[in-house]
């Protein structure tokens, strides 16, 4: 494939050790605008400015074979959803951090069925100011595919503020350190 004007190709398994260290080194790189900006003279001198390792959309179209085996490729399906939170966990820009109420915004493929669902009920949900899910016309209707859009990450510390900016109660607050818990735990 012929190189894209501002965009970097990375080929290698996302499940593997070493995804996140190189994308995460990719999101730190200088940003097209900063390096357009110092080729046509506009920057000050010194250093580009290096991005700050955050993301506002992280897209996965990422989908294991078919087996045809349900029960393996629903494993499949969600071990991929999970490595993919794992990474929008550490990488998507919380809302905090631009002063705007809603942060980043992640889409998921995934295998449609019930462990799927929880999945989303007790992961996504609770992480993202709305989650939706979505069938594009282009996807076959007998395929099990969907995504999930999943916008506003809320930033674990800044939904724990959240909570206690809002007096939450003791039982609230623990009951969602105890779903974090979980969440990693289970991750
Ligand atoms: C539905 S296709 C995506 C097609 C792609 N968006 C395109 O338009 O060409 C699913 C892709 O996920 C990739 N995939 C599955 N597991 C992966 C993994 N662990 N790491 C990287 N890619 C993976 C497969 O190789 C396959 O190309």
């Amino acid at each position: 494939m012929d190189p894209l004007p501002g965009v970097r190709t990375l080929q290698m398994d996302f499940l593997s050790p070493e995804a996140d260290a190189c994308i995460a080194e990719l999101l730190r790189e200088p940003s097209v605008s900063a390096v357009t900006a110092a080729l046509e003279g506009d920057a000050g001198e010194g250093e580009l400015e290096r991005g700050d390792g955050k993301a506002d959309v992280i897209l996965s179209d990422m989908a294991a074979n078919f087996t045809g085996n349900t029960t393996a490729d629903v494993e499949a399906s969600l071990e991929i959803c999970k490595s993919v939170f794992k990474f929008a966990r550490r990488h998507l820009r919380s809302a905090e951090s631009i002063g705007r109420n809603w942060g980043g915004a992640l889409v998921i493929k995934h295998f449609a069925h019930p462990a799927a669902d929880g999945f989303r009920r007790k992961i996504l949900n609770p992480n993202f100011n709305k989650v939706v899910f979505v069938k594009p016309p282009s996807s076959r209707s007998e395929s099990p595919e969907g995504y999930w859009v999943c916008m506003g990450w809320k930033g674990t510390p800044a939904y724990r503020k959240t909570m206690s900016r809002k007096s939450a109660s003791r039982s609230e607050q623990e009951a969602f350190s105890e779903q974090i818990q979980q969440t990693t735990g289970s991750l």
